[in-house]
Order: structure tokens, then sequence, then C-alpha cells
């Protein structure tokens, strides 16, 4: 059985206070009525780490670099995300992918990096609008999964995660309609069978865009979704936990 997992991705915002404030309100609250990850930005890990001591709720990072260590200005290594509290780690994200030109070899290269490290990599795949206007969807998921599977065999995914992000229901307000999203989940669980059944089964297949206190019951009401990547939702306490209460 896949358990829930509701992951905030919190961008590029927050301040020392605003990221005090919504910790303090997530642990307020109680334990998070599912399996709940968030990932502020590199800056606030440290003090997200010791806010979170001691809870459920585990912390991630929305990026690394594949090298050990080295003369790599301005990145951030896996030892150095471990040593700050990070259970988990976003890859390839489409806005690292499209403004920073995250290549799918590098993708595979960052996740083969979390693995060796024992982080748990959260895989983002997804197709732009213009590739779903070309009904190019599943060949573009396929793609960026194979560039995975390339790098670290399809067996190593038992220890990884995937999130399927359509880049035109990001941040955009318009979500993919639950039987949208869950047609790309079923056919990603299918590609993955044809390799391995049992990591098909198995592993967790998030849903990330647009993704709210309103429509999340509907989309989680998907056999295939087993949670979600919220963005936006995911800065105001209220409505990522109404996420979190309606993965369960
Ligand atoms: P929004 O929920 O703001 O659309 O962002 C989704 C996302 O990019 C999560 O990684």
């Amino acid at each position: 059985m896949r358990k829930p997992l509701v992951a905030g991705n919190w961008k590029m915002h927050g301040s020392r206070a605003s990221v005090t404030a919504l910790v303090e309100g997530l642990l307020d609250l109680g334990a998070t009525p599912c399996q709940t990850l968030i990932c502020p930005s590199f800056v606030f890990l440290d003090q997200v780490q010791r806010q979170l001591a001691g809870s459920d709720i585990a912390l991630g990072a929305q990026n690394l670099d594949w090298h050990d260590k080295g003369a790599y200005t301005g990145e951030v290594s896996a030892e150095m995300l471990v040593e700050f509290g990070c259970s988990h780690v976003l890859v390839g994200h489409s806005e690292r992918r499209s403004l920073f030109a995250e290549t799918d070899v590098q993708v595979g290269l960052k996740v083969e990096k979390c693995l060796s490290s024992g982080l748990t990599p959260v895989i983002c795949i997804g197709e732009s609008l213009a590739e779903r206007q070309a009904d190019e969807t599943f060949t573009v998921v396929q793609r960026q999964l194979d560039a995975v599977i390339r790098q670290v065999g399809v067996t190593a995914l038992r220890h990884g995660i995937i999130a399927y992000e359509p880049v035109w229901a990001i941040g955009t307000g318009e979500s993919a309609t639950p039987e949208q999203a869950e047609t790309v989940h079923v056919h990603i669980r299918q590609y993955l069978a044809k390799q391995d059944e049992n990591i098909s089964q198995n592993i967790q297949l998030l849903y990330g865009g647009s993704v709210n206190g309103e429509n999340a019951a509907d989309l989680f009401a998907q056999e295939n979704i087993d949670g979600a990547l919220v963005g936006g939702a995911s800065l105001k306490v209220d409505d990522f936990l109404r996420i979190c209460r309606a993965a369960v």
C-alpha cells in the first residue's frame, strides 16, 4: 500500500521571520495527518531543521549538485544537505530545467548522487503546454524517466519518488483535471511496469501544479495519485494543512 505524501516546495520565497512563522504554524496544529515534507530555500535549512527537531515533518532541499565537493561556486552538495537534516531533495524541477538549463543527463547524475548519499530524490517530470498540444506528453515523461533509469537503473527507484508536474499547470491556477493527471500517472506506472513490476506498483507518484485546498481531494481520489507537490498553497499554513487532510 502506497502512503500519501504531501510536499511543499517553497521555491525562492520567505524571510527568517516568515519561515519561522510558517513552520510554527504547521507544528502548532500537532501532527500533520499524512506524511509531510517541506522544502525551503537552502538558506533557511538550518533554522527549519532546528524548528522541526522531534517532529514528523521531513525536511528537503530544492536542488543539489552531483559532485562530492570542490570548486563549484554557488552549488550545494549532498553531504551538506545531509548535515542540515535533509532527507529528500527535489530533482529536475521544471523551473530548474527551463530557467537554468538543467539537462536530462544532469538530472540523472543528481538522482544518482542523492541515492548514494541516502537522500530520497523527488524526481520531477512533466511536459510543457506546447508539448501537450503536440500530443507529446507521454514521449516527454518517458524521455525524462529514461535519462534517470539509464543513470541509476530501474530498481534504484525503490528509494525514489516521482512528481508529475505539467509545466502549464505550475503557478497558473489551472491544475490538470484529476482525469488528466491520472491518465499520465497510469502511463508512468505502465511504462515502469515494463521494466520492473514491483517498482511500478510501489513508487509514490505525486501530482504537482496548482494544487490547493479546493482541488486536492478530487486529485487524491484518483487511484494512482499518491500525494502532491505543492508550490503557492504550501506557503499558507491553512491551505497546506487542508491539502494534507485531503490526502488521508
Ligand atoms: P504551484 O502549486 O504554485 O502551481 O507550484 C507547483 C510546483 O512547482 C511545485 O513544485
